[in-house]
């Protein structure tokens, strides 16, 4: 969806929106009841309790104006609206243009009364709304369904937002485009299948990322792991005819003094469960096992494309867990590039295994402020929460509780869950320091967190266990059916919120 900012002065032809808060009309829809010989005040007053936040009436041919329609947009109370409220009304706005089968429309953003933001906070955060919902990965749709246009793409192609104030708009559109864009990096990603994605290629989009933001990229190859001693990360990916891969990616925007904030993925490009094989019965959803690797990718996307004043890392341990007959097999012990070794119970459990060598990876090499890891770690985890909320686990009050407001401003939502040596005792082994799995049947998202905890030393660390939200099976607000890139946002909010100088 292309997105643009203009003068006040709206087109006299094709597709205008206007907002209609409870309450009085702005001026702009004001002057557009006055020209149309009011009939936006009267549909307004027939839809009466109807028009809340985010419903639409739309107005065919109305006089006066010269255009097709008029599209009257509920906005609800102004003074209760928050800026993710105006978000995802942006959202509900594209949704209805589809529905319309409108693909280019102009939005008159008015000054609304008791409203918090002003147009131009409002008219980015309705643009930015409109366009994550828009998201569609097509790439591999060669014909369309019947009654659908020629072309494929975004759902509606063009946006135009029109205010006084359109640089101001603009301006705050440049950070808020790069979110954007990260959001759709990790969706990518996230939507590619396996048999695309391989762990080689996406450290490949990791350098070609970084190229083009001007990121740092280090890609550690086999040889390169073996030396450093990632044997358990390794161990995951030998089953697998392609190579594993850690990828690096640096972005530089703070005090070169400051130690970084690192962020830490889980790509398992593919996740069959290696010898303790998965059923086949959703096994092709394994393919975004990979979802907290991608949501890192975006989130260095989002903050190198806005220039965040903050210096960052983020580590992705990619890889693909495959049977074969290399592959490693239930009860074999492995070695952690820490030290540690571990007896592999199951071998479905293998993101612990890779986030293990990642952890202390980034630790030890780049003495991070604080460590924060993602993701589709457990099953156990959508038992808990659904598809409603990730699981956050965490042993820093204060980071969890910047998570949590971060989450929650970006429609993130994440539920603090329990870490602790009572559940801490669940992972040992008879044979080696830990185990790789807990007791059957209890406390598994938990269970999986105390073990990344062997691997954070004293460094300020929260997991984010995203497995029920990277990818959605229902539309949302913000995203269409499909990756989610869930992470992303909560990330950059994070950040620029408590981390930029
Ligand atoms: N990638 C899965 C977790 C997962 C499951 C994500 C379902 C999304 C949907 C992970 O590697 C896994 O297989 N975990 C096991 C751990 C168990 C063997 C201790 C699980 O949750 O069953
Ligand atoms: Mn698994
Ligand atoms: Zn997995």
């Amino acid at each position: 969806m292309m997105i643009a900012f203009a003068p006040a002065a709206l087109p006299d032809k094709g597709t205008v929106v206007v907002l209609a808060p409870a309450g009085a009309l702005g001026p702009a829809a004001a002057d557009l009841d006055r020209r149309t010989g009011g009939v936006v005040s009267r549909a307004i007053e027939l839809a009466g309790a109807k028009l809340k936040r985010g419903h639409a009436i739309e107005l065919l041919c109305p006089t006066g104006v010269g255009l097709s329609r008029l599209v009257v947009l509920g906005v609800g109370t102004p003074g209760e609206a928050s800026r993710l409220d105006l978000e995802v009304l942006g959202g509900s706005l594209a949704t209805k243009l589809k529905a319309l089968g409108v693909t280019e429309a102009s939005v008159a953003i008015d000054a609304i009364e008791g409203l918090k933001y002003g147009p131009a906070e409002f008219a980015v955060c309705l643009a930015q709304g409109a366009a994550l919902r828009s998201y569609r990965f097509d790439k591999y749709r060669t014909r369309k369904e019947e009654g659908e246009e020629a072309e494929a793409g975004d759902e509606v192609a063009r946006l135009t937002l029109h205010l006084a104030d359109h640089a101001a708009a603009e301006a705050g559109w440049t950070g808020a485009a790069a979110v954007v864009d990260g959001v759709f990096q990790a969706r990518d990603l996230v939507s590619e299948p396996a048999n695309v994605l391989s762990p080689e290629k996406f450290a490949e989009a990791c350098r070609a990322l970084g190229q083009r933001l001007g990121m740092e990229i280090d890609i550690l190859d086999p040889a390169a792991m073996r030396e450093l001693g990632m044997n358990a990360l390794l161990a995951v990916g030998q089953g697998s005819d392609r190579e594993s891969r850690v990828a690096v990616m640096r972005w530089n925007g703070g005090a070169p003094d400051q130690p970084p904030v690192a962020l830490i993925g889980k790509g398992v490009c593919f996740d069959s469960g290696g010898l303790s094989l998965k059923p086949a019965g959703g096994m092709e959803e394994m393919k975004w096992d990979m979802g907290g690797a991608g949501a890192v990718f975006g989130a260095m996307a989002a903050l190198a494309g806005r220039k965040a004043k903050a210096n960052v890392v983020g580590v992705l341990g990619l890889t693909e867990n495959m049977p074969s007959g290399r592959a490693q097999r239930p009860g074999d012990v492995v070695t952690a590039m820490s030290g540690l070794t571990i007896e592999v119970v199951n071998t479905d459990a293998e993101g612990r295994l890779v986030l293990a060598d990642v952890l202390h990876y980034a630790k030890e090499r780049f003495k991070p402020r604080l460590m924060i890891d993602l993701a589709t770690l457990t099953g156990a985890v959508i038992v808990a929460l659904g598809h409603e909320q990730a699981g956050l686990f965490s042993s820093n009050e204060a980071l969890a509780g910047e998570i949590i407001a971060a989450g929650t401003a970006v429609g993130e939502k994440v539920w603090r869950m329990p870490l602790g040596e009572d559940y801490a005792k669940h992972i040992k082994s008879d044979i080696a320091d830990i185990k790789n799995v807990g007791r059957a049947r209890e406390a598994g998202a938990t269970a999986g967190a105390v073990f990344l905890e062997r691997f954070v030393g004293d460094v300020p660390w929260a997991h984010l266990d995203i497995a029920g939200m990277a990818w959605s099976k229902r539309d949302l607000p913000l995203a269409a059916k499909g990756a989610t890139a869930f992470g992303v946002r909560l990330l950059d909010r994070l950040i620029a919120e408590r981390y930029e100088s």
